[in-house]
């Protein structure tokens, strides 16, 4: 029988590997107010303290932070069996740790550095897995990120699409590995988040009034859009191997 109720994720215990920000923080607002009980993982302490305290006021059971660099093998390992010993059997894991890398591959940085992003997101990723997949509660499921960069290259962001294209490609395939755990992803558009001020800098507002110029739906889709799409592959449990593009069509233009 369906939960086709507005609390589907009432008793559920959701992690996500870069709550503390963007799209991770709107995924663990939203899950907070379907009831679950959410374990955030990210770098910067204080971001996921001011994360928390947002979290709790979506009206969430209960939250834990963790501060980790999800790169780290011993201490993202730590951290997850700190998550079991808080809140039990994991149901949903979020990955949305990472970040875009704009650099050409044949600039003059080292292979390590430039290999490094795409490196990272992909052991990230594996580690996650390889970690959790065996505890997980039945209808457990992960959700992996993707993006726009799969479909549509950018010049000089090599590294981002290579690594959305792997995100993309381990839900298809740990879809069958890993079932009937389930595995799927999103693929966003450009979404404004805190990760291109870093990235872009002063030429962020230039550079989206250009992709809004070709974008179908006139706006960029939103963290929340991007969110709720993921929440909508925890809780559909007839959905396994998917990729999700919440791009507001930018990938066809
Ligand atoms: N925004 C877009 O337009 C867009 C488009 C396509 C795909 N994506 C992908 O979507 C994901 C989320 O992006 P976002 O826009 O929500 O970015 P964001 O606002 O910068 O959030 C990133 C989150 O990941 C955490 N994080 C980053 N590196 C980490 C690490 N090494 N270890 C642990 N936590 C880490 C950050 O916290 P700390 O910095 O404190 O660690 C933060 O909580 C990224 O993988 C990004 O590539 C975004």
């Amino acid at each position: 029988m369906i939960d086709f109720t507005q609390n589907r994720l009432r008793e559920k215990v959701v992690l996500i590997v870069g709550g503390s920000s963007g799209i991770g923080l709107a995924a663990a607002r939203q899950a907070a107010a379907q009831g679950a009980s959410l374990a955030l993982l990210a770098r910067n302490a204080e971001r996921l303290a001011t994360a928390a305290t947002a979290v709790r006021t979506a009206g969430t059971a209960s939250v834990s932070t963790h501060a980790v660099d999800a790169t780290d093998v011993t201490a993202l390992e730590a951290a997850f069996a700190e998550v079991q010993r808080i809140h039990g059997a994991i149901d949903h894991v979020l990955l949305t740790a990472g970040g875009a890398t704009l650099a050409p591959l044949l600039d003059h940085r080292s292979i390590d550095e430039q290999v490094a992003p795409l490196e990272q997101r992909i052991r990230t990723a594996i580690i996650t897995v390889r970690a959790l997949a065996p505890g997980m509660r039945d209808g457990g499921s992960f959700v992996f990120v993707g993006g726009i960069s799969t479909d549509r290259p950018v010049k000089g962001a090599w590294a981002t699409g290579v690594a959305t294209a792997a995100a993309e490609q381990l839900a298809r395939t740990l879809a069958l590995e890993l079932a009937p755990i389930r595995a799927n992803a999103i693929s966003p558009g450009w979404i404004d988040t805190p990760m291109w001020d870093g990235v872009l800098g002063d030429e962020k507002s230039d550079v989206f009034a250009q992709i809004v110029a070709r974008t179908p739906i006139g706006r960029f889709a939103s963290a929340e859009e991007t969110a709720d799409a993921a929440l909508f592959l925890m809780q559909n449990g007839g959905i396994t191997g998917e990729v999700l593009h919440i791009d507001g069509g930018q990938r066809l233009t």
